[in-house]
């Protein structure tokens, strides 16, 4: 694959480049990408017609350049290889990292390391001849949505409290006009001098915000107090609430829980049962539920989707995984059941690789597997406010519907035909009937023809406006 250096462009080209970055409000960088992308494949920039919320779950998804930016600076401590850990729990939130080091986090950890976790190279110099930021530290104090420092080390907040700009780290941190977030790490005695407290007070009178530290045991034998770095899952929590702040909508404030796709029931280590659910449907009310600014968790089986955004993925591959992840995220308010559970497993599944052997075929014998949907729905101490379930079937649908309903004990059953037919089983179109209780008898209400992103919408709405008549 050719490389191409920004830097070695004409004047008058990289002129006009950096005019269109900066209206874009991107790096240099990214706007040479943006132009090669939208040249290679305009549908992946430009979407085709029509409104957003039709495109299929993919096309959903964000992109690259639209995730929540961090500039991740590692000073100089032996927390600096906690950093490390951090690159990727911001990652695995979909959030972009850039990683900047001061020269003392170098005899820590390379510079080598962060980038290949950040997939970015790792800048450590102020006058940077390889740069291709047009404006280099105030490209990178800009070029970010939130600026988290950490290790933040006793001196480089004594520098910060400062204004001192001598480095990269210090110039990006003067330089800047977003937020920052501050994780101190050092010996106990360093963080309970006065001069330390001076400038942790100088700094949040500022506007800087601080996670931590913790107490605890420090790298140092003997040594224990308040001065251990936050754990990275914990910076990366405070730096997703900085960068995502609660949300509004509909339903808002709401906890709500959805299983999707098939669950894989093990024979033996590399054989399987299985079904054809392709878990669209699910992620598509994932993804509309997420927008409608609920708390969402997706609990999945085996599916080849992207996590949709702003939701909490957990991924699992039988179905008594499955129920023990849904039990573990109880108390929520609304659970959706629209996952396609297998109802048997092995017995007793192969610890080893079956063999073929004379004797012929090896029985297998089948147990049920757990209800996952009706357990919710009988559950004693937490059973959500809105159970729904979904009926998946290839004959007599309202019937079997119905009596899934009374059954399982849900409050609504969305019911669909999944006959080879249909073209709903791995398809992108659903035609869906809600069955609700109504008093002693079941309301049907039966929705056109729509695409799977599409009835996760209107289901969403019926679900905010439900919940909403409850609540009021
Ligand atoms: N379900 C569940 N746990 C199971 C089986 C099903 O939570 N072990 C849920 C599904 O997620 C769906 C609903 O129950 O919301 C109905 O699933 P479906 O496969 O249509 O029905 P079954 O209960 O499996 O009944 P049958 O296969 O006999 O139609």
């Amino acid at each position: 694959m050719a490389s191409l250096t920004v830097r070695k462009l004409d004047e008058a080209l990289k002129a006009s480049l950096r005019l269109r970055a900066a209206k874009a409000g991107r790096s240099v960088e990214d706007e040479v990408r943006m132009i090669l992308r939208e040249a290679a494949e305009p549908q992946a920039v430009k979407p085709p017609s029509g409104p957003a919320r039709n495109q299929p779950h993919r096309a959903r998804a964000s992109s690259a350049t639209d995730l929540p930016r961090v500039t991740l600076i590692i000073g100089g401590g032996i927390a600096a290889y906690k950093a490390l850990d951090l690159i990727r729990r911001l990652k695995e939130r979909d959030i972009h990292v850039r990683c900047v080091m001061t020269r003392a986090a170098q005899q820590f950890v390379t510079p080598l390391t962060a980038g290949a976790l950040a997939d970015e190279r790792c800048y450590t110099d102020l006058f940077d001849a390889q740069s291709e930021f047009d404006a280099g530290h105030i490209r990178l104090a800009r070029d970010t949505d939130l600026i988290i420092v950490a290790p933040a080390t006793a001196d480089l907040m004594a520098k910060m409290a400062q204004g001192h700009a001598d480095d990269l780290a210090t110039a990006i941190l003067l330089a800047t006009n977003r937020p920052v977030l501050v994780a101190p790490a050092m010996n106990p005695l360093m963080w309970a001098n006065v001069a330390t407290k001076r400038n942790v007070a100088q700094l949040a009178h500022d506007g800087v915000s601080f996670i931590g530290p913790n107490s605890g045991e420090m790298a140092e034998a003997n040594e224990a107090g308040v001065g251990r770095m936050s754990e990275p899952t914990e910076i990366a929590v405070a730096a997703e609430a900085m960068l995502r702040p609660p949300q509004t909508g509909p339903l808002a404030g709401k906890k709500i829980l959805i299983t999707a796709g098939p669950t894989h029931e093990p024979i033996d280590p590399v054989r399987y049962i299985a079904n054809r659910s392709s878990g669209k449907q699910g992620y598509a009310i994932a993804a509309s539920a997420a927008e409608a600014g609920a708390d969402v968790t997706l609990i999945s089986g085996p599916v080849d989707l992207d996590d949709p955004t702003g939701v909490r993925v957990i991924r699992v591959e039988s179905a008594r995984d499955m129920l023990a992840q849904v039990e573990a995220a109880l108390p929520i308010d609304i659970a959706i059941f629209a996952a396609a559970v297998a109802d048997w497993r092995i017995a007793n599944a192969g610890e080893q690789k079956i063999k073929k052997t004379a004797s012929g075929m090896p029985p297998l014998q089948l147990v049920e597997n757990p209800d996952i949907l009706a357990t919710i729905s009988k559950h004693q101490q937490n059973r959500p406010q809105l159970v729904i379930g979904f009926a998946a079937e290839t004959q007599n649908l309202i019937e079997n519907a119905t009596s899934k309903l009374k059954r399982k004990g849900c409050d609504w059953i969305v019911a669909n035909d999944v006959s080879p037919a249909s073209g709903v089983m791995g398809g992108d179109r659903n035609t869906v009937h809600i069955l609700t209780r109504d008093n002693a008898e079941v309301a049907v209400d039966s929705w056109p023809v729509m695409t799977k992103e599409e009835v996760a919408d209107a289901l969403v709405a019926k679900i905010a406006s439900t919940i909403g008549q409850q609540n009021s």
